[in-house]
């Protein structure tokens, strides 16, 4: 793919997420959320790490968007805190912390990026935790509360909003695993988060049509590349499994307006799903112009031989408590290397067919990669620079798969990288440097590593550099 030409229009952009960068976590009326409860428990972060301070880009905002226009990119992604501009979660909204993000998009607007913004990116209220949480359904209710509220007040200055990065994440690590924020293990409140999140998006994506028509309205999936061990009937049905909690149990209701039977079925000793009422699934499946799509690895499975030690090890942090709710008898395998510091498998070709699955099964739904990217230990040379071949490699590899997709009639209209600069890496704190940019975090300097030298070349030129 190298010398690829990408399609007129192609959208090159950076993602970040607000508790991964912003810092200033109880400045400007902020309240907490679930991700400062969580950091502060003892043993809950990798050496204790929180988001206090982060990379400080509620004070630096003005020149992250500088570095963002000086690598030539059309689209930046961030999030808005929720507890940010709605403290407790409900009522009144944060003047303070609305003025925030209306001049972040106001900047951007001037410099000729597209904001596109995610209203949440797992920091929910902690008032609306200690409430139930996910698990309850009146957290879907004050989401789009929320979301007229900022929505409101931004409206279609946002070029495109998106209601919900990688629900999967926020429902089954913050309630099955708990190796995320708020850390709970109960497996049927995981699955009841699941239609929540499904629920919420619907109703917030209906609050975005009407009160930003001219906006676009999106949502980002993780959607889970799950191949299985050998052909047999059993791991086939093992893949069938985990796709069916990782994929279609959003993909369905967003996008079908309906669960498939088989999640319901194999859940069945879990949940009743009896919090699914009439009119749900169709609320959830609100017409999306794109789809975001985020895509670091892929998954093998096989069906349990209930002897050998059973792994559900899928890349987020061990845990007791397994994120794959009702699918006791799959086993994850580990992957062949080469990994990231993450421990995640490199298989670009992974991107390609999910793109192409996708185009499958939805010919007319657009996409657009919302994240993708890797994790290295950087090193700092003696002259200040962070020669990350590893991180240019992977990303040529991947955004090469992308072109591989399009090339063969996927319909993706643009790229994110993950990410645009070092920051909160959740559990793993700032152990694990996704950047483009590297962040001194005694100082908080910012310095461009070879990656952000050479992403600029493809976005200023739209075609893929040989080296
Ligand atoms: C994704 C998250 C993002 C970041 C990357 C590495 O799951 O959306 O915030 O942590 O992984």
């Amino acid at each position: 793919m190298s010398g690829f030409r990408f399609p007129e229009g192609f959208v090159w952009g950076s993602a970040t997420a607000a508790y991964q960068i912003e810092g200033a976590a109880k400045e400007g009326g902020r309240g907490p959320s679930i991700w400062d409860t969580y950091s502060h428990t003892p043993g809950r972060t990798l050496n204790g790490d929180t988001g206090d301070v982060a990379a400080d880009h509620y004070h630096r905002w003005a020149e992250d968007l500088e570095q963002v226009a000086a690598l030539g990119l059309g689209a930046y992604r961030f999030s808005i805190s929720w507890p940010r501009v709605q403290p407790g979660g409900s009522g009144a909204l944060n003047q303070v912390g609305v003025d925030f993000y209306a001049r972040l998009v106001d900047r951007l607007l001037e410099l000729g990026i597209q904001p596109v913004a995610t209203l949440y990116h797992w920091d929910l209220p902690q008032e609306l935790e200690d409430a139930g949480g996910w698990p309850a359904r009146d957290t879907a209710l004050r989401f789009a509360d929320y979301a007229a509220g900022i929505v409101g007040a931004l409206g279609d200055r946002v070029h495109t909003w998106t209601t919900l990065n990688e629900p999967w994440c926020s429902a089954y690590l913050g309630y099955a695993s708990g190796v995320h924020a708020p850390g709970r293990t109960e497996p049927a409140a995981a699955l009841a988060a699941v239609h929540h999140l499904n629920l919420a998006h619907g109703l917030a994506g209906r609050v975005i049509r009407d009160l930003a028509p001219a906006a676009r309205l999106s949502v980002t999936l993780n959607l889970h590349v799950i191949r299985p061990a050998s052909d047999s009937a059993a791991d086939n049905d093992a893949v069938r499994r985990i796709d069916a909690l990782a994929n279609r149990a959003f993909l369905g209701p967003m996008l079908d307006g309906a669960y498939p039977q088989d999640l319901l079925t194999d859940t069945a000793a879990v949940t009743d799903w009896s919090f699914v009422r009439d009119g749900d699934e169709r609320t959830a499946a609100v017409p999306l112009d794109v789809l975001g799509v985020n895509y670091y690895s892929s998954t093998l499975v096989r069906a349990w031989d209930g002897v050998s030690p059973r792994s559900d090890a899928d890349g987020h942090g061990d845990s007791a408590h397994t994120p794959w709710v009702g699918a006791e008898d799959v086993d994850f395998l580990p992957q062949p290397g080469p990994h990231t510091a993450m421990g995640w498998n490199i298989d670009p070709g992974g991107m390609t067919e999910l793109l192409l699955r996708l185009h499958r099964e939805y010919p007319d739904q657009p996409l657009m990669i919302t994240e993708n990217g890797a994790a290295f230990d950087d090193v700092v040379a003696p002259d200040g620079a962070v020669h990350d071949d590893r991180r240019v490699d992977y990303l040529r590899r991947h955004i090469g798969a992308v072109g591989d997709a399009i090339a063969r009639g996927a319909d993706v209209r643009g790229y994110f990288v993950w990410s645009l600069m070092d920051n909160f890496e959740w559990a793993y704190g700032y152990d694990r440097r996704f950047g483009i940019i590297r962040v001194e975090y005694d100082t908080l300097a910012r310095t461009w590593k070879d990656s952000a030298h050479w992403y600029r070349r493809l976005a200023t030129t739209n075609q893929l550099p040989d080296a």
